[in-house]
Order: structure tokens, then C-alpha cells, then sequence
């Protein structure tokens, strides 16, 4: 079955947050040492998570990503993917994660069913990894990506978030990186989105500057087309390296959004933007049936207007969208905690 929207976008795609910890510090997403955390009571258990992945996946769901936070810091996620894996509406089930446990993690992950893994890293050079996520941790990330492939893993994805005057000298760098590695690189727009609370338009480094250096030096990109519901624009060079542009912030997408996000604690959102979203650890543990909690998902999805990142582009003097202080009321405005 297919459920659409009130613009006919079906909900198509789910990304499930495990756990809302991180074991970085990234500038752009938890720019704070300490944050109001998840309780631990409140975590979906593995089978919890299991079972609303199935009212999803009947209801058209087939695409599901494990985020976090960072996702390997939940405990025995191998565990997880097999039990998802027994879902047979999951065609493709991927990972996103910053690397740093995969040394110890990937071949379970991989025995366990996982299809992809997407990896972010945003600097080639490790003092600027240093400064953006304030651990000293930039051999682990390569250990991490090397861990992966040797466990089987191709295909990989490497996201950058690209923020002006701290690493947009560094985007042909990073194509040169990912070619090296067979992993393609997305380039991304630093977003406003919540616990980016030092964001400001002047750090954007946009779709039209990223695609500018890149032609710079490699001379003529060409568009692959085909963006269909994904974020990411896809380009290739003349040598055939291929690489994705996730331009959110200045031209977003949402006309063709089909993702919907559980954080860890089984909150559902209709967007990364949304202010609030619906309890349904709550129903579940309420005694509500598989059928009941359908039904109240896909009211809400039949009712969703949503287009976050479009409306931020009719703010006139552009903000972050969360001060810290309007995210330690609510945790799940956070990044971390509703799915990066
Ligand atoms: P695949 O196409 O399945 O490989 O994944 P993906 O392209 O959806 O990308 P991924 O999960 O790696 O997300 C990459 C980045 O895109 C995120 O870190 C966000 O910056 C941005 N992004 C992902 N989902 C959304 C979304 O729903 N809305 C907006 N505005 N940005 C998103
Ligand atoms: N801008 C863009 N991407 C972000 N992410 C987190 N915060 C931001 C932000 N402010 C995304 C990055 C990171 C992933 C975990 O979440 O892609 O790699
Ligand atoms: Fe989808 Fe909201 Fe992101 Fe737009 S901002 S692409 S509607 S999640």
C-alpha cells in the first residue's frame, strides 16, 4: 500500500534514531559538551523498535536508516539489523554513522543483514577534525573506513558537511579521497536545523560555490538526474567520479520528501523541521494494537503539509532555529535526537 500526503508525497522511507548520545562534538550538530539526554527507561528496546518498523513497512515504508546520535553507541545494534532483517518489507537498510566504532562493529553489522553505510567525515586533516568535533579521533574514522570495506561493505557514502572558512578548501581533496576509496562524496549545505545553534547564513558554503570549485579544477560537471525522492543531487566529471550535492539549505527539496523520522525514544516526526511530533512509544506501551497504531500513523501522514527547509527560505534574517535554551525545554528539537 501507498500512503500520500496532502501534496501526494507517499511515505516511502523511515530513519530510526537508536540512541541520542554521540561519542563527537561536532560544531554543527551538538556544538555543547552536555545536553538534556533521552532517559534511558524511555529507549525503545530492540523488539519495540521491530514492531513499529513493521506497522511502517506495511503501510509502504521500504527504506530504513539507522542514525542516531551515533547509532554504533547503542549496544549490540548487530542485534537489531538481524531482527529488522526478518522484516521482509526492508529492501534496503543502511547506517549512518562517524565511524569510530566500526573497527570493532562492521563484520557483525554485515553478518547481520546491513546493506549500506553511509560515513561522515568532513576533513581530511586531522587537527580540523580535532577542532570541529573536539576528540582527537581522525585515525579512528579511517580505521572505521577501511574496517567497513574489508567487512564487505562497497558502495560506501561519505558525507561532508561543507562550512565556510573551515573546510571549503577542501572539496576537491575530499573528491580525491573518495575516489581513492571507491566511496562517493555528498557535499553538504550546513543547515539551520536544531542543536546547530552557531549556525549563521555567512558560513553556508552553497550548491553553486561547491559546484564552482569543482569545476575549477576538474573542469566540466555533468548533472546524472534521476534526484527522484533523495536529498542529494548527483553529478559526475569528465573522468566519470561521481559525487552528490544535499544543497538543504539554499534549494531544498521537500516537494519530493518521503522520509518520516523515529527518534530513539518513539517520537514520530513529519520533518526535520517539525516543532512537535507524536508519541508513539506512548500508544504502544498504552496497549494499542498493530492496527490502531497504523491508523494514527497514517492519519498523520495524510494530513501532513510539511515543508520545513522551503519555509526557512522565507525567513528574511535567517537564524538558527533553536536557541539552546528552546532546545533544553525539548530534546527533540535536537539533531542528534530526531535523526542526522
Ligand atoms: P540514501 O540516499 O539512502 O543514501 O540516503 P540519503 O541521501 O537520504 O542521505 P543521508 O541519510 O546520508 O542524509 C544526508 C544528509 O541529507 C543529512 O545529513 C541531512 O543533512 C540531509 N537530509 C537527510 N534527510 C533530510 C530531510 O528529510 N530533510 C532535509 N531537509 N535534509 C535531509
Ligand atoms: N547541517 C548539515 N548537516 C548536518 N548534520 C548534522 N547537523 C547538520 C547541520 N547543521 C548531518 C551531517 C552529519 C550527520 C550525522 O548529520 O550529515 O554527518
Ligand atoms: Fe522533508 Fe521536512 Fe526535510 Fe523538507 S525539511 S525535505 S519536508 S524533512
Amino acid at each position: 500500500m501507498t500512503l500520500h500526503d496532502t501534496f501526494r508525497r507517499p511515505l516511502r522511507s523511515l530513519r530510526v534514531s537508536v540512541t541520542d548520545r554521540c561519542n563527537l562534538r561536532c560544531e554543527y550538530c551538538m556544538p555543547q559538551e552536555e545536553y538534556v539526554w533521552l532517559e534511558r527507561h524511555a529507549l525503545l528496546s530492540f523488539e519495540e523498535i521491530a514492531r513499529l518498523t513493521e506497522i511502517f513497512t506495511n503501510l509502504g515504508v521500504d527504506k530504513l536508516r539507522l542514525t542516531g546520535g551515533e547509532p554504533l553507541l547503542r549496544r549490540d545494534l548487530d542485534k537489531l539489523v538481524t531482527l529488522l532483517r526478518r522484516n521482509p518489507g526492508v529492501r534496503d537498510l543502511a547506517l549512518t554513522t562517524n565511524g569510530l566504532l566500526l573497527p570493532e562493529q562492521a563484520r557483525a553489522l554485515r553478518t547481520a543483514g546491513l546493506d549500506r553505510i553511509t560515513l561522515s567525515l568532513d576533513t581530511l586533516r586531522p587537527d580540523r577534525f580535532r577542532a570541529l568535533t573536539r576528540r582527537d579521533a581522525h585515525a579512528r574514522v579511517l580505521e572505521g573506513l577501511a574496517a567497513a570495506r574489508a567487512a564487505g561493505f562497497s558502495g560506501m557514502k561519505i558525507n561532508a558537511v561543507i562550512v565556510r572558512g573551515f573546510n571549503h578548501d577542501e572539496i576537491a581533496d575530499l573528491i580525491e579521497f573518495g575516489r581513492e576509496h571507491e566511496s562517493e562524496v555528498r557535499f553538504i549545505e550546513y543547515m539551520d536545523v536544531g542543536g546547530a545553534t552557531r549556525w549563521s547564513s555567512a558560513q553556508v558554503f552553497c550548491k553553486t560555490e561547491i559546484l564552482a570549485a569543482l569545476e575549477r579544477r576538474y573542469g566540466r560537471i555533468t548533472p546524472e538526474g534521476g534526484q527522484g525522492s533523495a536529498p542529494a543531487e548527483r553529478f559526475r566529471l569528465a573522468d566519470g567520479t561521481r559525487f552528490g550535492v544535499i544543497s538543504s539549505t539554499t534549494q531544498p527539496f521537500c516537494g519530493a520528501c518521503d522520509r518520516a523520522r523515529l527518534t530513539a525514544d518513539g517520537v514520530f516526526f513529519l520533518c526535520l523541521y517539525a516543532r512537535d511530533g507524536i508519541d508513539l512509544k506512548q500508544i504502544l506501551r498504552s496497549g494499542a494494537g498493530p492496527a490502531q497504531i497504523a491508523a494514527r500513523i497514517a492519519d498523520a501522514w495524510r494530513g501532513r503539509t510539511d515543508r520545513g527547509a522551503e519555509e526557512r527560505l522565507q525567513v528574511a534574517q535567517r537564524a538558527p532555529l533553536f536557541q539552546i535554551q528552546d532546545l533544553r525545554s525539548d530534546p527533540h528539537r535536537e539533531m542528534h535526537t530526531r535523526g542526522g
